[in-house]
């Protein structure tokens, strides 16, 4: 794939390596959002049906990317607000034991921790190996042995968000279906710029922010919610997630079905008149791009960037277990990182500095030039 770069509004002296903490924005999306905002109007436009038909295709659209079913998908504010639905409705008698990595995302430890504290449960963590060789391959080994019929539930991100690592969700998720584990999933850092497969990975909860792989706009987001989630009690009773709720004149026959499957667990007024159509339209590009094809050019972009940072004695996981869309890199310990993060900063180079990793992170608005001058700077630095 070429650079996509044409696609967004980035300015041309901004090195944006920084997706990970938030996508910039599609032209088509903010088209797709200032045609959101002109419907307001003129509210006559705006048929009782609307409130439900564009969330029904994002519901489809997101089904499409991480393989499952429209009918288990729901619109939330936040990745928080849908780790909350999933922690609320976790079985309770199939565990004494909660598992996380270290440095979980807190949207992802809080909800499990107010779990852990309400019901009883012991949270463990599972924190990576003191060898830096084969860190990750290492870490997920000691998080699959440490999943037992003792776990009741295993809550981690798809990548971890500080440095990229890669947990396998192929086979911790095998392990949870064998013990009986439920398994929540954090796609906010990977879905949409890596495959998945909920089907494929026996993922119970999948959950993602929009605002950054997905490349939509900040305070709009989807989970995936399994059967296992299909009679649980949402957070906040929204008069739109009852049954026939597209009868306005009847919404005080008040129903006590839910809509089937995860429809239960939207966030109230998710039709987001102006938020979902721009997920829609940014989730439909990506589509057309294929995750695998977002992966391939970031790969290609940041091959000559990690042969660098090997050359400078900078470490980086293996390729097996870290994404190519986005990876931390660890300094030689003599090397002041604040004073390199001020260099780059200095250049117009974003990325960002998270626990002990400067982490970067490429797509396909990205081009070589990006990949050069951080690498020029970073030479200048060491040199000097
Ligand atoms: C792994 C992960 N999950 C979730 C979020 C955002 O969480 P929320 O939507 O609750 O603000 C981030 C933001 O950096 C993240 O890295």
């Amino acid at each position: 794939m070429i650079s996509q770069k044409h696609l967004f509004q980035l300015p041309d002296d901004v090195h944006y390596l920084n997706g990970a903490y938030m996508s910039p924005l599609l032209l088509s999306v903010e088209e797709a959002g200032i045609e959101g905002m002109r419907r307001k109007r003129n509210p006559a436009i705006i048929d009782p049906i609307d409130f439900f038909t564009q969330a029904e295709s994002l519901r489809q659209d997101f089904a499409t990317l991480i393989g499952g079913d429209a009918q288990n998908v729901a619109i939330l504010p936040s990745a928080s607000y849908g780790l909350m639905s999933a922690t609320s409705n976790l079985p309770k008698n199939n565990g004494q034991y909660a598992l996380v990595v270290a440095e979980e995302f807190p949207s992802g430890y809080y909800a499990i921790d107010r779990w852990c504290r309400e019901q009883g449960k012991t949270l463990k963590i599972i924190s990576p190996p003191e060898d830096k060789s084969q860190r990750a391959r290492k870490w997920n080994q000691l998080l699959l042995e440490a999943i037992n019929y003792e776990t009741a539930v295993v809550l981690i991100s798809s990548v971890h968000w500080t440095d990229g690592s890669i947990f396998d969700l192929k086979a911790i998720g095998e392990r949870c279906k064998a013990c009986d584990t439920c398994f929540i999933v954090d796609g906010t850092q990977s879905v949409g710029a890596m495959p998945i497969n909920v089907n494929d990975c026996h993922i119970d909860a999948l959950v993602c922010a929009g605002y950054k792989w997905l490349l939509g706009p900040y305070n709009i987001g989807l989970a995936y919610y399994s059967t296992r989630f299909a009679n649980g009690r949402p957070i906040e009773e929204s008069w739109m997630n009852r049954s026939e709720a597209e009868d306005f004149q009847s919404l005080t026959a008040y129903r006590t079905a839910y809509t089937p499957g995860a429809g239960r667990y939207n966030m109230g007024e998710f039709s987001s008149f102006i938020h979902a159509p721009m997920l829609q339209t940014a989730i439909r590009q990506i589509l057309k791009w294929t995750p695998q094809g977002i992966q391939g050019h970031c790969q290609s972009l940041t091959a000559p960037l990690l042969d660098f940072l090997a050359s400078k004695g900078c470490l980086v996981e293996e390729n097996e277990f870290r994404s190519n869309h986005m990876f931390g890199f660890r300094l030689p310990e003599h090397v002041d990182a604040v004073a390199l993060m001020t260099c780059i900063k200095a250049k117009q180079i974003f990325v960002s500095r998270r626990g002990t990793a400067i982490r970067v992170s490429t797509h396909v608005y990205n081009t070589r030039e990006d990949m050069d001058t951080l690498m020029e700077v970073m030479d200048d630095f060491f040199q000097a």
